[in-house]
């Protein structure tokens, strides 16, 4: 027997269906609240929202438990590559390997980027941020295949799309690290995996032809991306199923998410964290000074890295990312006191009744910065990093959207401004 809920409106009992989830999440399902009674909900922000259901990705909050089709981010990011782990998301589950073969062949043959888009690209201004480079590239990218932009397209067509993305997601990302830099490109080279002939595209040289990529980095950036994979219904991959919820295509919903993580608030904090942790060094590595300033209701800035809208004990992306990064600086030969700052930090924060009052722990992006910063990457690139990453989650999560024929997202709201008033020409009004 199906659980329901009662709920009491001005004295008349309804009841809704109680939805559980694999993992035994409730919600109530309020989707014929207001047929029935009129009423809407409101939660700004939708800090209390199931905008959906999805088999993607679980994540326990209050346990710390992320799984990605039920397998946990610590396995994952201990013994998959981060192209496994995105044909995992992609496709409900871990490939054989002739299935990897496949996909890696696939890939590896959609990798270059048409040269018409190289030429936009060089219009772009030197010097403009990275982010707007990329959801602007994405989009665009979508203008060479007319087709994709059909909104029925067939299975066939998607995956097609999906591969095309993948494919020449590293390239754009390694063209936008090489025009800042002032640097030709290097163009994709096949024979590589995918995270090392990403790395090739941005630290090899034309000139240096025989270079070969640190598999200290190799490793160390296929842990990254797969820590950024996926994330259920966050800001941008709810801009992603919004957007594609309208039968817009997957290029365009893609570059709107890249929007969505740009902001400071969501993946771009990992800029913020590295240019707060080097302020304090500046400053003379006063923690006491920053912790106080983020507790000042007074002062707008808060510990960038800090605080998650779900995480509420800790962020299980944060723990591995912590112990990689000791890994990565140690076997790199590199230190950097910029990581001993954020130690102090997190110590200090951590046992601050603020802090702890609030459940504000370090997040993934706490540390990201660090190992990236360690790679030869300069800030305001993290977060063309991070959507590298999450691009396999996006796509899951908008296939699911369309797989389900979800209808278009069109959130309700109370209006709280003026009421009718009867309109005064010009001439009339004081
Ligand atoms: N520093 C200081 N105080 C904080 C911080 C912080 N980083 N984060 C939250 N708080 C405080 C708030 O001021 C608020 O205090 P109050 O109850 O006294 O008013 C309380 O903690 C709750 O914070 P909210 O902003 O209501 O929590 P919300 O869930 O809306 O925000 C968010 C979560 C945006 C991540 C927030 O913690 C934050 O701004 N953190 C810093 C930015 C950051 O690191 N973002 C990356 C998140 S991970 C990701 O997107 C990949």
């Amino acid at each position: 027997m199906s659980e329901i809920v009662k709920i009491i409106v001005e004295g008349k009992e309804f009841e809704f269906p109680l939805i559980t989830g694999t993992e035994g999440e409730k919600a109530i399902d309020i989707s014929k609240l207001r047929e029935l009674t009129g009423l809407i909900t409101l939660d700004i922000g939708y800090k209390n929202t199931g905008a959906t259901t999805s088999a993607i990705t679980f994540l326990d909050g209050e346990k710390g438990i992320l799984q990605h089709r039920g397998y946990a981010i610590e396995d994952l990011a201990e013994h998959a590559s981060f192209l496994e782990v995105s044909y995992l998301l992609l496709n409900g589950n871990l490939p054989n390997a002739t299935e990897f073969q496949n996909f890696e062949h696939a890939i590896s043959e959609h990798t270059l980027a048409n040269e018409g888009l190289e030429a936009m690209f060089r219009a772009f201004p030197t010097g403009s941020h990275a982010m707007g480079q990329l959801s602007s590239m994405i989009a665009a990218l979508g203008l060479y295949y007319p087709k994709a932009l059909n909104p029925h397209r067939t299975e066939e067509a998607i995956n097609r799309t999906t591969i095309r993305l993948m494919a020449k997601m590293p390239t754009i990302c390694a063209m936008i690290f090489k025009k800042r830099n002032g640097h030709p490109m290097v163009y994709p080279r096949n024979s590589l995996g995918y995270v090392e002939n990403y790395l090739n595209m941005t630290f090899g040289q034309v000139t240096k032809p025989d270079f070969e990529v640190d598999p200290i980095l190799i490793n160390a950036m296929n842990k990254l991306l797969i820590l950024h994979a996926d994330h259920e219904q966050n800001c941008s991959a709810s801009t992603v199923r919004m957007v594609g919820s309208s039968q817009s295509n997957l290029y365009s919903s893609i570059s709107a998410g890249i929007s969505g993580l740009w902001g400071p608030l969501h993946g771009g904090a990992n800029q913020e964290v590295l240019d707060m942790l080097e302020q304090i060094e500046v400053d003379g590595g006063n923690v006491q000074k920053w912790i106080d300033k983020a507790k000042d209701k007074n002062d707008t800035f808060r510990l960038m890295g800090f605080g998650h809208r779900v995480y509420k004990n800790f962020d299980p992306r944060a723990k591995i990312i912590k112990k990689a990064c000791n890994e990565v600086l140690n076997k790199l030969g590199k230190s950097d006191p910029i990581l001993d700052i954020a130690k102090k930090l997190e110590e200090t924060a951590l046992s601050d009744p603020y802090f702890i009052e609030r459940k504000l722990f370090p997040n993934v992006d706490f540390y990201s910065g660090i190992i990236y910063r360690a790679m030869g990457f300069p800030p305001d690139f993290f977060t063309v990093l991070f959507s590298m990453g999450r691009l396999p989650g996006w796509i899951s999560q908008w296939q699911e959207m369309r797989r389900e024929k979800q209808p278009i997202a069109r959130p309700r709201q109370i209006y709280t401004g003026q009421t009718y008033r009867v309109f005064v020409p010009m001439k009339d009004r004081p």
